[in-house]
């Protein structure tokens, strides 16, 4: 079979999740692409997991944009548990590659809410397989999570690592959705990518996660939990990586049968909970962001770990460069100061 390169130019997609943080970004990148897409569809529930004002915000930015963009934008309000939405917006708009973001995240709230994980990510999923099964699509991207490698003490992890002793059900949600994508390719011959995304981190963030708890929190003056003492690895990829990648990825579907793979998409240089504390603090403090005297040493609170959480992840990111060339290269200190200068422009002022 020879190597097949998708040229978005003129093409209509359709990213789900677009009010996210990474699906947001992803949107972002397409409107302001050289060679656009036609017509990009973002869709997403604006469900109220975390704040949806900050959602609606990210889709003000979408929309002031498009003004500038040669691609239409069209936002659908939907939920994907919905069968019957999501077959309306497939038969409405007819996309040719579909980028599926949407999905309740969070390891830790899985735990205490397992139902929305199976209605968005397993129900919302299946949903999904269906539309794209009864209009057939050129490529299906989604997103699964570094969380499938359970935990693992096998680093870096790469994609041929067992996955099959998941710590969380949102890890086990995301490796029910690979094994219904495998599936669906081999009964349907529907192309379809798995990402095992890494911590992302970056402007625009989500509020449940590390990035802005412990940014709020150094910003309050208060102190900073750590559980596991912050001796847990991470391996924090920052946003335009992560979007970039997903793009690189959704040009090149696989190649062979049934066309179904899964890549990491990490950055590939993980750093402890601890360390990345403490290069949060350099860049918010050098962007004005904290009190006064602020001593981070003074503030810092060992705890134990928490239920649900991995001691270590790290990406191989070898098979995601040989398939597309893709590198995640921003370097931590580098996405923190684009954070710390958002943060301070943006969601102090405004924080929901
Ligand atoms: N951010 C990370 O570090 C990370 C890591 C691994 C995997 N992921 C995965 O990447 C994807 C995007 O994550 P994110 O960080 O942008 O999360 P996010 O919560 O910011 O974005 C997900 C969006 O999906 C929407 N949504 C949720 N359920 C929906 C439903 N049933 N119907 C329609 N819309 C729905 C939400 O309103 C939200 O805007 C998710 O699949 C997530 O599991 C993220």
């Amino acid at each position: 079979m020879q190597d097949e390169t998708i040229d978005i130019h003129g093409q209509t997609l359709l990213v789900t999740g677009a009010a996210g943080f990474i699906g947001s970004r992803v949107a972002r990148l397409l409107l302001a692409a050289e060679r656009p897409p036609s017509k990009v569809i973002g869709l997403d529930s604006l469900n109220d997991y975390y704040s949806p004002q900050l959602k609606r915000a990210r889709l003000a930015q979408l929309a002031d944009a498009a003004l500038d963009s040669d691609c239409a934008w069209r936002f659908v309000q939907a939920d994907i548990a919905d069968r019957a939405a999501l077959e309306a917006v497939f038969a409405d708009y007819r996309p040719s590659l579909v980028i599926h973001l949407a999905a309740q995240a969070g390891v830790r709230h899985s735990i205490e809410c397992p139902q929305a994980y199976i209605d968005s990510n397993v129900i919302g999923f299946f949903n999904l397989l269906e539309a794209c099964r009864h209009h057939p699509v050129r490529h299906l991207v989604y997103a699964s999570s570094s969380s499938v490698y359970g935990d693992s003490h096998k680093q870096p992890y790469a994609e041929h690592d067992r996955t099959d002793s998941p710590v969380s059900l949102y890890a086990a949600t995301k490796k029910c959705d690979e094994l219904l994508a495998a599936a669906y390719a081999s009964l349907y011959r529907i192309p379809a990518t798995a990402l095992r995304l890494f911590t992302v981190y970056g402007p625009w963030g989500r509020p449940d996660m590390a990035c802005i708890r412990f940014a709020d929190r150094m910003a309050a003056g208060q102190d900073i939990p750590l559980f596991a003492d912050g001796q847990g690895w991470r391996d924090f990829t920052y946003i335009d990586d992560t979007a970039s990648g997903i793009l690189r990825v959704l040009a090149r579907p696989p190649q062979g049968l049934p066309p179904h793979q899964v890549l990491n998409l990490g950055h590939g240089h993980p750093v402890t909970v601890r360390q990345f504390v403490a290069e949060l603090h350099d860049a918010l403090a050098a962007a004005g962001a904290l009190p006064e005297g602020y001593d981070l040493a003074a503030h810092l609170q060992s705890l134990p770990a928490q239920p649900g959480d991995v001691e270590a992840t790290f990406a191989d990111t070898t098979a995601l460069e040989r398939h597309c060339g893709h590198r995640a290269d921003t370097p931590l200190s580098e996405g923190l100061r684009r954070f710390a200068d958002w943060y301070v422009r943006w969601w102090l002022p405004n924080r929901p």
